[in-house]
């Protein structure tokens, strides 16, 4: 069942004073692929899905945050002026969120909010981005005329991820969040932040993602670890090649040339990080042409890399890929940051029906429990419901 205002609404004004406020939304993400290369200035190919956060916001002419998690049953009350913040993370994020937008200079004030979210937690759809850029994109109406322009929302999230939470994460969750477009994919330069929207209307083929239900967190994760690999290599390549800042601008060659300056798992990690890079240029010049085969088969390259060179993947994501090849499914990978979460999959029309089928018997067979199967519409970025 999808989430609509008026759960929001029926929760706000039964924990607050009874009146109404503003309501906004956010979405969560898929990436088609691209995964992994935004902190590495490479490009990334998401795109808004039509799950995400619903909050509804009123000022209370005080200094103090009261915030409803609809999903949690919980209430915290923080200060926008205690530096500390709460302790609840889900509370964090929001306190962030103000904490950011102060720093760039937005009045914010005391609000009442009750919020819920139909992303689900831990699968690699971004309900932390879509909550942040919610509170973003709200604050920005609320207080700030919105002048914030929607690259720096995006970041606002994406800072608040830093300082707040711990998880040195890259732009893509956020900035799909904000930039969504039904209908559309989002080609994003992570270096530059030029993008371009990229109709997705494939014809003949599902989307359709399979969550493990294995959850993950990216705070304190190998995420971070993941990160610092890539910026490991990339300053060893730049002692030879002052042009190379990032592993966004390196190639196979340089990085065979300092193979025995770096260590034998960074060295892995880099690999797969610059065939990624190339993979989704690629997908997008397979796009532009209709052919979906090698669309698929780069899913599947970046499967095998994000599995055996990065190492983010887990049994039961392997499990679920082998599942998609053994049936013919044209592409499959992990989404998202990995370490549990879900598999995206490209499936010919006509093999949709018994893939979900089978794809369904055999992870219940062998992890006791059904996979749960999302068919991925390509919904808005943030907004104003009311
Ligand atoms: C998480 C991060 C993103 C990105 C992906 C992996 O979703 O928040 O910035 O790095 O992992 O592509």
């Amino acid at each position: 069942m999808r989430l609509t205002i008026d759960d929001v609404r029926s929760r706000f004004i039964k924990h607050f004073d009874g009146t109404t406020g503003s309501v906004y939304a956010s979405p969560g993400r898929i990436n088609l692929i691209g995964e992994h290369t935004d902190y590495n200035n490479g490009f990334v190919f998401p795109g808004a899905v039509q799950q995400g956060m619903i909050a509804e916001i009123k000022p209370n002419g005080t200094r103090n945050v009261n915030a409803y998690s609809i999903d949690l049953k919980d209430k915290v009350t923080f200060s926008l002026d205690d530096p500390k913040g709460p302790s609840a993370s889900w509370a964090r994020y929001i306190f962030g969120v103000c904490r950011e937008m102060m720093e760039l200079g937005i009045p914010v004030e005391g609000f009442n909010t009750a919020f819920a979210g139909d992303v689900p937690l831990g699968a690699g759809m971004s309900s932390s981005a879509a909550l942040e850029s919610c509170f973003a994109f709200a604050i920005n109406d609320l207080w700030g005329d919105n002048k914030i322009e929607k690259m720096e929302l995006a970041r606002v999230g994406q800072r608040t991820e830093h300082k707040y939470i711990g998880c040195n994460c890259g732009i893509m969750d956020q900035f799909a969040s904000v930039h969504g477009k039904a209908g559309s994919l989002m080609r994003l330069d992570c270096r530059s932040g030029e993008f371009a929207y990229f109709p997705w209307e494939p014809k003949g083929y599902k989307l359709v993602l399979v969550n493990s239900q294995v959850k993950h967190t990216l705070a304190g994760s190998p995420y971070n670890d993941r990160r610092l690999s890539c910026e490991r290599v990339a300053a060893v390549i730049g002692k030879h090649h002052a042009e190379v800042e990032t592993l966004r601008d390196a190639n196979y060659d340089m990085l065979e040339e300092v193979k025995a300056e770096v260590s034998d798992e960074d060295y892995k990690r880099a690999k797969y990080v610059i065939g990624e890079v190339d993979r989704v240029l690629k997908v997008c010049d397979a796009l532009e042409a209709g052919d979906y085969e090698t669309v698929g088969q780069m899913m599947y390259a970046t499967h095998y890399g994000l599995s055996k060179e990065y190492e983010v993947s887990c049994e039961e994501l392997d499990f679920l890929n082998d599942v998609a090849k053994e049936e013919g499914v044209t592409g499959s990978r992990i989404m998202g940051g990995g370490f549990g979460g879900c598999t995206i999959n490209l499936v010919a029309d006509e093999l949709y029906d018994n893939f979900v089928k089978v794809v369904k018997e055999k992870f219940a067979a062998k992890y006791g429990k059904d996979p749960i199967i999302i068919d991925v519409v390509i919904g808005d970025g943030s907004r104003k419901l009311c």
